[in-house]
């Protein structure tokens, strides 16, 4: 009768009659040493604490295969039942021992699993944050500033919405005077409007200056007039410029003017200064540049004369000085005004005005 009540996988079920013992206490330990192994390999085998509790079931639970060898000792001899009963027991509370750290384990992997999925990665890049550009206008207005601080000068600004007297009067453009017809313009009130230009800001700061010396100024600034085309917009950008002293000469302006156009567009060109009309300024002239298109041979851009106008500038009229604070007998000035995108046209080729304000990113983007 070497019959153990087993199952085939020498599992400690036993049979109805309980154990039976053939080989004596030798067999017994020897069955208790296969029922430690395979409960040790079922524990590490393990992969949840829920396998383990099934195994712990399995092995120690009411039915389990150590409590039914436990319980079948009783058809044991009595001289080896403390012997077998004593090694059982040993391996009873071994095995409690090995299922609490299985189970510890078991609970710092559940853990560290945990973690592994609430994880931040901290060293993944961002995502990348669209970054604005600066505007080609403010670009350039940039370029003209720089220049011109570069020579001395400071920058002042002045209101948008500005008073007839300002924008006229002062400067010599009185009342129904003719020159008013140049800039058409958009009026608020009787006495306000968007100013038309940039100038009135030379008589702002002739009043808060004098007659301190030297002045020596640039107003760059929004300035409204309806028009609208190509070439035209009812809102742009001028640049004007300033400089009063006891000595000004219409050769200052003239090489502040090269020098501009010189740092500006390239150190090859060459200016033009033409005679014209301007109320504020005496002499006046316009200023021309060499066309940066054909190198002043002609092309379709400067119409086949070599030439692009760039800005308007003058010495500063006898009766603006006198009106803003300065005796023209003893100082004089130069000034002058530039369309910003006008200069930004040429400089970057742009056809339509109107580029700059649609806010066309396809546009837009070629500057960044
Ligand atoms: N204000 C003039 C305009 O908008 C431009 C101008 C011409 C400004 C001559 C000046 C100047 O300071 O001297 O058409």
């Amino acid at each position: 009768m070497a019959k153990l009540g087993g199952t085939a996988e020498g599992n400690f079920r036993p049979s109805k009659e309980g154990f039976f013992i053939s080989g004596g206490v030798f067999n017994l330990l020897e069955k208790l040493k296969e029922l430690e192994e395979e409960t040790r390999r079922s524990i590490k085998n393990a992969k949840s604490l829920e396998d383990l509790k099934e195994v712990k079931v399995r092995a120690l639970g009411k039915k389990g295969s150590l409590t039914a060898f436990l319980r079948s000792l009783g058809s044991v001899s009595p001289e080896e039942r403390p012997v077998i009963g004593k090694q059982a027991n040993i391996l009873r509370e071994e095995l409690e021992q090995a299922f609490k750290l299985r189970e510890q384990h078991l609970r710092d992997m559940q853990k560290e699993g945990q973690w592994e999925k609430e994880r931040i990665d901290v060293t993944l890049p961002g995502r990348p944050v669209q970054l604005g550009q600066k505007h080609p206008l403010t670009m350039i207005l940039e370029e003209i500033k720089e220049i011109f601080i570069g020579l001395g000068f400071q920058v002042a600004h002045g209101p948008d919405i500005e008073s007839d007297y300002y924008n006229f009067e002062a400067l010599n453009i009185p009342a129904e005077h003719p020159a008013r017809d140049m800039q058409d313009s958009y009026y608020i009130t009787e006495q306000y409007l968007l100013r038309t230009h940039t100038s009135p800001v030379q008589i702002r700061t002739m009043e808060q200056l004098a007659p301190k010396l030297p002045v020596r100024i640039i107003a760059p600034g929004k300035v409204f007039r309806r028009d609208d085309d190509a070439t035209h917009s009812p809102m742009f950008h001028q640049v004007e410029g300033l400089a009063v002293d006891t000595d000004i000469s219409f050769s200052d302006l003239k090489g502040t003017l090269l020098l501009f156009v010189r740092e500006m567009f390239g150190s090859e060109q060459k200016i033009r200064l033409r005679p014209s009309f301007f109320p504020f300024t005496e002499p006046s002239a316009e200023v021309d540049i060499s066309c940066i298109m054909c190198d002043g041979k002609g092309c379709r851009v400067c119409s086949d004369t070599g030439w692009l106008e760039i800005l308007g500038a003058g010495m500063v009229h006898p009766r603006v000085l006198e009106g803003s604070g300065y005796n023209p007998r003893e100082v004089t000035g130069f000034a002058f005004g530039m369309g910003v995108e006008r200069i930004a046209m040429l400089k970057y080729g742009i056809g339509d005005l109107r580029l700059f304000f649609s806010n066309d990113l396809r546009f837009l983007k070629q500057f960044g």
